[in-house]
């Protein structure tokens, strides 16, 4: 697997853009078929109202690139372990799943991103400097978990 590491704010900002545009285009087309088309109208709001719901205005995104989906599963080992690393270097990461949803579907997006196109986009986090620090850690369901 690679790496695209974006460290101009301005960049991410036009990606989420990018995303947001396919986002519109896909709540307005009736055809249009997504698992999370119920949401685009509503995040598509946010970002009409100045907010950045994709990339949440983090200045850095971390994108995990690859020859083909069988890497998939090295990808996320790889950002998950970027993700638990980087409170250590006072970093703080988010899942960016909305961007990636656009970056599989929409051309504009891809081109973006500049990743060459052999390769795949498989997974990205966004990173930044943390505003809050961990007081406690949150809540969580219990697992389920089937014992044999
Ligand atoms: C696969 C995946 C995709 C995600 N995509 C987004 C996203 O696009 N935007 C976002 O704000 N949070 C997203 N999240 C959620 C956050 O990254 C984070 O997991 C969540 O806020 C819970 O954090 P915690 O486990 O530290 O409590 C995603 C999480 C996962 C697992």
């Amino acid at each position: 697997m690679k790496w695209l590491v974006i460290t101009d704010p301005g960049e991410v900002k036009k990606l989420a853009g990018l995303t947001i545009d396919w986002m519109r285009m896909m709540a307005e087309n009736e055809d249009a078929v997504h698992p999370l088309k119920p949401v685009f109208p509503a995040l598509v709001g946010l970002w009409d109202a100045g907010l950045d719901p994709i990339c949440r205005g983090a200045p850095c995104l971390v994108y995990a690139y690859a020859e083909n989906t069988l890497a998939y599963t090295d990808s996320i080992i790889a950002l998950s372990t970027f993700d638990l690393m980087a409170p250590s270097f006072e970093l703080g990461t988010c899942w960016a799943g909305l961007l990636q949803i656009g970056a599989m579907e929409y051309q504009p997006l891809k081109d973006e991103l500049g990743i060459p196109e052999e390769y795949v986009p498989q997974y990205a986090l966004m990173v930044g400097y943390p505003k809050y620090k961990f007081k406690k850690i949150p809540g969580r369901k219990q697992a389920d978990i089937i014992w044999r």
